[in-house]
């Protein structure tokens, strides 16, 4: 018993003195005192030899020599995983700028897009939107375009297989029948959004592609506003020397119905490929509410007018980036996208 008690004596000691230094060393002071084969567990093993009236003496010693091992082993620790952070934190410049992140570009139909947006916004257009799958009514028969009218086949349609009435909208002109059914004028709306038909791939032709149509029904409305909207849209585009012509043309939904062309921005009139050597570009399509749309619609022909347009936003992009190929927008090319970085 007297020989158990020194050697407690001398653990406690060697614990004492024990000057805390790193992980592994603390590692192996648990092994030797605190492990399953450790200097407590032997200790306390040792209890069974000790004559019955000093059990309790004895047993209260060990449990404070037990507490003091683990103490030791508890302190240690902390004092360990604070030094492995400030040693991190040394490597570690907290007040450092972070890494800049590599950023994407706005693709350039939605550049020119926003750019439309903008600008007729300035004039009080809002936009609307509509849903691209659309039924027959709203894309044709509403648009003064019965079944069998032969302006139909102006545009090739994509039918959805499931139902013959439904298809994928030719023009954002649906949007427009949207609107006048569920709003009483005055309206001044744009419908930027993606169309489809059903045409064969090329640089030129596309299966889809994007245009913005404009609407504005209110009394009083004339062509005079329509041209004079449609003029300050181009100038705010291209700026103020561009020069436009409108041509007479049809369209179900107009009437008079115009198209009109900008001086070709790419040759600035002395002729090239994109003007087909003609100086001008066409870039919208353009009228007066047709009064039987109105109609349909329940808004009083005699009360209101209005005037709508539609462009195809591809056709901007080509001519304010010289964009010859419409593949190039869906191809995701990183190449072709990239250039528009600096433009966002
Ligand atoms: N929807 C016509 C087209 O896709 C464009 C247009 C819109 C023309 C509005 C006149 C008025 O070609």
């Amino acid at each position: 018993m007297d020989t158990l008690l020194q050697q407690i004596e001398l653990y406690k000691q060697e614990i004492e003195s024990i000057k805390p230094n790193g992980p592994e060393s603390l590692e192996s002071y648990r092994i030797k005192f605190l492990g399953t084969k450790g200097i407590v567990k032997n200790l306390f093993a040792e209890l069974k030899n000790v004559p019955a009236d000093k059990k309790r003496e004895f047993g209260q010693i060990l449990n404070e020599f037990k507490q003091l091992a683990e103490s030791k082993y508890e302190s240690w620790k902390e004092a360990t995983s604070q030094a492995s952070i400030t040693s991190h934190e040394k490597t570690v410049d907290l007040s450092l700028p972070g890494d800049a992140l590599p950023l994407g570009s706005h693709h350039p139909i939605t550049l020119v897009r926003n750019e439309i947006v903008s600008i007729f916004g300035r004039l009080g257009f809002s936009v609307a939107e509509g849903p691209e799958i659309e039924d027959d009514w709203h894309n044709f028969t509403a648009l003064n375009l019965p079944e069998d009218h032969p302006a139909r086949d102006m545009q090739d349609t994509f039918y959805i297989h499931q139902n013959p009435d439904w298809l994928l909208r030719t023009h954002t002109s649906s949007v427009q029948a949207r609107v006048m059914e569920s709003q009483k004028p005055p309206i001044r709306i744009i419908c930027p959004g993606r169309v489809y038909r059903n045409e064969t791939i090329s640089a030129r032709a596309h299966c889809f592609f994007h245009q913005t149509e404009g609407l504005y029904v209110d009394e009083n409305v004339s062509f005079a506003d329509l041209k004079q909207t449609l003029y300050f849209f181009v100038q705010e585009m291209f700026g103020k020397d561009v020069k436009v012509r409108f041509r007479p043309s049809y369209f179900p939904f107009t009437e008079p119905s115009a198209e009109m062309d900008i001086n070709c921005r790419i040759c600035g009139g002395s002729g090239c490929n994109v003007c087909k050597h003609t100086g001008w570009v066409e870039i919208l399509g353009s009228g007066m509410v047709h009064p039987k749309m109105l109609e349909n619609f329940k808004i009083d022909p005699n009360k209101y007018t209005g005037f709508a347009f539609g462009m195809g936003i591809e056709r901007i992009c080509q001519l304010k980036y010289r964009i010859n190929d419409l593949r190039l927008y869906s191809q995701n090319d990183l190449r072709f996208l990239d250039q528009f970085i600096s433009a966002v």
